[in-house]
Order: C-alpha cells, then structure tokens, then sequence
C-alpha cells in the first residue's frame, strides 16, 4: 500500500520537478529584458497593485469618443494586451492558473479546422500547454499537446445545417475553475439536437493536474457529457456557462438574451426545472435598460461569451470586507455581437447576478470595455475584432472567488486568427455598472 502512494508520488511529483528544473533554466537563461517582466508578476502576486484604483494611472478610462471603457493590463509595460503564442495559429484561448506554480499558467485554444485531403470531414481539435511569459508573450514552456476530448455520435443535423454531421472533435472550448477544480465546457455532435453542450472535468484530459488537491464534493464529469437543457432545443445550442450558487451548487445558464435561461445542473447532465421565469420580466428589462437596442436586421445578437467567476464587491486587502450574499454576486461576460459582410464584431458587458435563489440579475455595463491596445475606429478603418471567450483569476489559489483587487485574466481571440489576453483588476471590470433596481 505504502509502496504503491509513494509510486504514485513520484509519478505525479516526477513531471513537476522537470517542469521546476526546466523553469529555473528557462529563467536563468533569458536576458534582463524576461527577468524584469516575470518580475513584475512576481511582485503584484496576491497584493494589490493599487489600492486607490481611481488614481491609479491604469485606472479604467472613457474612450475620447464615449463610447467604451478601456481597461489595462497590470503586468505589461505599456498597459497593453498580450499576445498568447502557441506554435500556430489558434482561435477561442482560456488561460488558466497552474495549480502547483507560481507565474505559470495552462493555456488551451483550438486550432482552426482542418480538412484532411479527400475528406469530407472537418476536423477541429483543441491543444493545451503549460506557459509562462517570455518577451511580453504568454507562451507554451513545453509543446503544445492535443487534448483527448472524445468526438461524440450525432447525426442529428438537418437540412442547410446537416454538414454539421460531418464535424469530428469538440469546438469552442471553455476552460475554467470551479470552486474545487478545474472544467471544461464545449460544443459537440449532440444526442438530441444537431450540435449541443458537452462538460467535463479537465483533470481527465491533462496529465498534470494534482488530483489530490481537489475536495470530492463537486459532480462527477469524468467523461464529457450532454447538457440536457429543459425545452425547447435549437438546432445548435452554444455558449453555455456554467455557475455555482452560495453553496456550491452547480447550475448551468443556457441564455441570457432576450430572455435567460437557467436550472440547476444534475450529475447525468440533465436539468432541473427552469428556474428563470420567477424574474424573467424584470431581468429583460434590465438587459433592455444598460445595453444597446438591437438593430432588428438578424444581424445583430446579445451572446454569453465567458464562463463565470464569484466575486466579492470589497478588497481582499481590508480587514472588514467579508464575503455576504449583498456585496457578492457571479460575474460573467456578453457581447453585443454584429455580423458584418466578412467578419464579426463584438463589444463586451460584464453581467452580474445574484448567487442565490433566484439568481436575479444584479447589474450590467452600462458601456462596453475596451481592451487597451486593441485598434481604434476611426477613418472607415474596420476595428480589430476582440471576442472574449474565457475569464480566470490570475493568480492560482482563487479558484472561483476573489475580490476586487484581485486580477483576472481574460483570454479572447484577436482578429481572425491570434490569440491574446489581459490582466485586469476585478474592480476595472466593473467600472460604471448600472443596477437592475435603478432600470426602469
Ligand atoms: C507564490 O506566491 C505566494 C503568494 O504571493 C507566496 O506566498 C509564495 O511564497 C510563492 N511561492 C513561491 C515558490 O515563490
């Protein structure tokens, strides 16, 4: 027996320490220009940058033309993005905090989709690797693995949609901690609709993950499986997000807008009861109230963009915030979304709502953020499109909840093709939301 734990340390500390060794050479051998910049992460770790964010120089600022807050990263030099570097091109990234290191972080994306040739079959796959700055970029230590998600039987797509049957691999992947560990969210060939939402703990899909570190309370999701969402199914059911209530209970919310859409979250996969109706009027008005009035062209949509984080609306770094159900709420992000000819445009809202029954919405952006570095509008120049696709507490030890001096990482794709990311104080995220109660 105790042969056996102390085989099964060293096969789990085994990696760890080639992953140490293989830091402490990386570090030793980059220039000053590497040294100074995982320096800087090294020293905001856990604390605060700046207290006073009002007077703080990265501070969140209205753009000149009013239209958007831009907010700021706390590491980089100029405030700016990063770019997140994978040995290739790669869309919709999540970056997570490694569990065991500290500056160090596990970063998934998905490769564009392939067509093998004389094939008819699209093959998406999403790649993962343990990263760390160098030069200014997020980048894979180690290469870039593949992830053994396992394709799911579909078959049922129908009509201008039915090359949807041909799609082998997961899409559109979501990685995030929940308050215990580590989950994924994707799409998939769907047991009941033509594409639907899949969830799966993501300790099974990685290697490195300490699985003793994880309490046993949270479902189980070894394998991926179907969300069944109560009635009706669309044809392709996306951007899901997971959340969980005060007392860590699971729930998934399958709409935002025009009406949400939310229940709780059973071990198979299926649902409870809907349990959105009971504030639905109000929620509706409120989204109506804060964000734009939708061009009724088709072309235009509010979308669930992010997966979910608790935060407490006090800092960490003040002996009298308390976590209480009036000052902690679930933050998640939307986009307004607008199809142009050839490409897409979003602009983010964080949202906030209640994390106990029943889940009412709290407040939302009253002015979409701009993330510093991304092109300005102007001169009929089309605007880089940004599309934020995950949000994670920078620094590892957080898990789901932190407060508003902690720094979250959001992670989106840049462009057609590139993928990027920002650390933004909790409380720049939140600059100038408006309440539900004052929207009527
Ligand atoms: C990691 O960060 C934490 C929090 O700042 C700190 O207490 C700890 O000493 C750091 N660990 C190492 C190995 O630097």
């Amino acid at each position: 027996m105790i042969v056996r734990d102390l085989k099964r340390l060293a096969l789990l500390a085994g990696p760890f320490l080639l992953l140490f060794l293989l830091s402490v050479s990386l570090w030793q051998s980059q220039n000053d220009d590497l040294r100074s910049r995982v320096g800087a992460l090294f020293d905001n770790h856990g604390l605060p940058t700046n207290p006073s964010a009002s007077t703080s120089p990265r501070a969140p600022r209205l753009t000149p033309d009013k239209t958007h807050y831009q907010v700021f990263s706390q590491s980089t030099p100029d405030g700016e993005f990063f770019d997140i570097r994978f040995d290739e091109d790669a869309l919709n990234p999540n970056i997570i905090p490694h569990p065991k290191f500290n500056n160090t972080w596990y970063i998934v994306a998905q490769l564009p989709p392939k067509h093998e040739r004389g094939s008819l079959e699209i093959n998406v796959e999403e790649v993962g690797c343990v990263a760390q700055f160098i030069k200014g970029a997020l980048m894979c230590i180690d290469p870039a693995q593949p992830l053994p998600y396992e394709p799911t039987p579909g078959g049922n797509c129908q009509g201008d949609i039915d090359f949807f049957n041909l799609n082998i691999g997961p899409r559109d992947a979501r990685v995030f901690f929940g308050p215990q560990n580590i989950w994924t969210v994707f799409a998939s060939n769907s047991a009941f609709t033509c594409f639907g939402q899949f969830i799966q703990d993501f300790r099974a899909l990685v290697d490195w993950y300490p699985k003793w570190m994880a309490k046993a309370s949270d479902a189980d999701f070894s394998v991926g499986t179907e969300i069944e969402r109560p009635f009706p199914h669309a044809p392709m059911e996306k951007d899901y997000f997971i959340f969980w209530d005060k007392d860590d209970a699971m729930h998934v919310h399958y709409d935002m807008f025009p009406q949400r859409g939310y229940a709780k979250l059973k071990p198979d996969g299926k649902t409870g009861p809907e349990l959105a109706s009971e504030t639905a009027e109000r929620d509706a008005k409120c989204l109506r109230h804060y964000l734009p009035e939708l061009v009724d062209n088709g072309f235009e949509s509010i979308r669930q963009a992010t997966n979910s984080l608790r935060v407490t609306l006090c800092e960490r770094v003040d002996s009298t915030c308390e976590p209480r159900d009036d000052n902690t709420y679930i933050m998640t992000v939307v986009h307004h979304k607008t199809d142009l000819a050839f490409r897409s445009e979003y602009e983010p809202y964080v949202v906030l709502f209640q994390q106990r029954a029943p889940y009412e919405l709290y407040a939302v952006s009253r002015r979409p953020l701009w993330i510093s570095g991304r092109t300005p509008r102007g001169d009929g120049l089309p605007t880089d499109a940004v599309s934020i696709t995950s949000a994670n507490w920078r620094d590892r030890g957080r898990n789901y909840h932190g407060f508003l001096d902690d720094v979250i990482m959001l992670g989106f794709q840049y462009g057609e093709r590139h993928s990027a990311g920002i650390d933004v104080r909790a409380g720049d995220l939140l600059v100038d939301l408006g309440l539900c109660k004052d929207a009527s």
